[in-house]
């Protein structure tokens, strides 16, 4: 028995602007939590236009935008309380001009195709809070160029953690959380698996990776024949 059991216990810091402060606050003290997935961002060189899908309090979407100057964040968020804790938080590390909140629900294909098309769509430790998975994927993988790269990061269902038997907000994550097959499966149901990789990451997280297919080149044609030329006039 190591079932999936989705979790409610964060929305507790989603109801009010205090709680998503002190959210920001928290995610501030775990940089060691950001670690891993922006080593991992880093290979895809990021550039232009990217989306911070879940961004929280902005405190990810900050780091992100320090460690990649040539970037431009949009940071969509669902709660109300974490799109104005985001704002100022944004404005605090200077970077307003750079990171662009939204509010808005990334299951909502209208609110998602209206942010326009970007280089880079990522999500960090939210995959598991979704409600219809596959929708948000789809909805999201829409919106990447096909030059881009769509990056989920997430916490893993972990059997060493999973048994712990103490209650936290840590590790009912890990039980809410998916395992790689199950992710693969989501993936799948939406993509072709050419195009995706799924890859547990140490020590207890896991990634997906879609690029969208290449578009097909087509062959070179020959080129043209001369017209024939014309009979000379007699
Ligand atoms: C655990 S927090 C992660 C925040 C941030 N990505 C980070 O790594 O610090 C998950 C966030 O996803 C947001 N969220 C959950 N479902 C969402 C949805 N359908 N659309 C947009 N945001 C959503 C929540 O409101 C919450 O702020």
């Amino acid at each position: 028995m190591f079932e999936r059991k989705p979790e409610t216990h964060e929305e507790e810091f989603f109801a009010s602007r205090e709680s998503a402060r002190a959210y920001a606050g928290m995610a501030e003290k775990s940089g060691f939590m950001y670690r891993g997935f922006l080593k991992e961002l880093a290979a895809f060189e990021p550039r232009g236009s990217v989306l911070d899908v879940g961004a929280g309090p902005g405190v990810l979407a900050c780091l992100v935008a320090q460690h990649h100057p040539e970037v431009h964040i949009t940071a969509l968020e669902v709660s109300d309380q974490m799109v104005e804790a985001g704002r100022e938080y944004v404005a605090q590390k200077g970077l307003q001009e750079r990171i662009q909140f939204v509010q808005g629900n990334a299951t909502n294909e209208e609110v998602v195709r209206g942010l326009g098309r970007f280089d880079l769509v990522y999500c960090a430790y939210t995959l598991h809070h979704f409600k219809a998975p596959e929708r948000v994927l789809k909805n999201l993988l829409s919106v990447v160029k096909d030059t881009g790269t769509f990056y989920v990061y997430d916490l893993r269902r972990t059997r060493w953690l999973y048994w712990v038997p103490l209650r936290s907000g840590f590790l009912d994550s890990i039980r809410a959380a998916y395992v790689a097959n199950e992710v693969r499966d989501i993936a799948q149901r939406v993509t072709t698996l050419q195009t995706c990789e799924v890859k547990n990451q140490f020590p207890f997280h896991l990634s997906l990776t879609i690029k969208p297919a290449p578009p097909t080149v087509q062959p070179a044609s020959e080129p043209a024949s001369e017209p024939a030329s014309e009979p000379a006039s007699r």
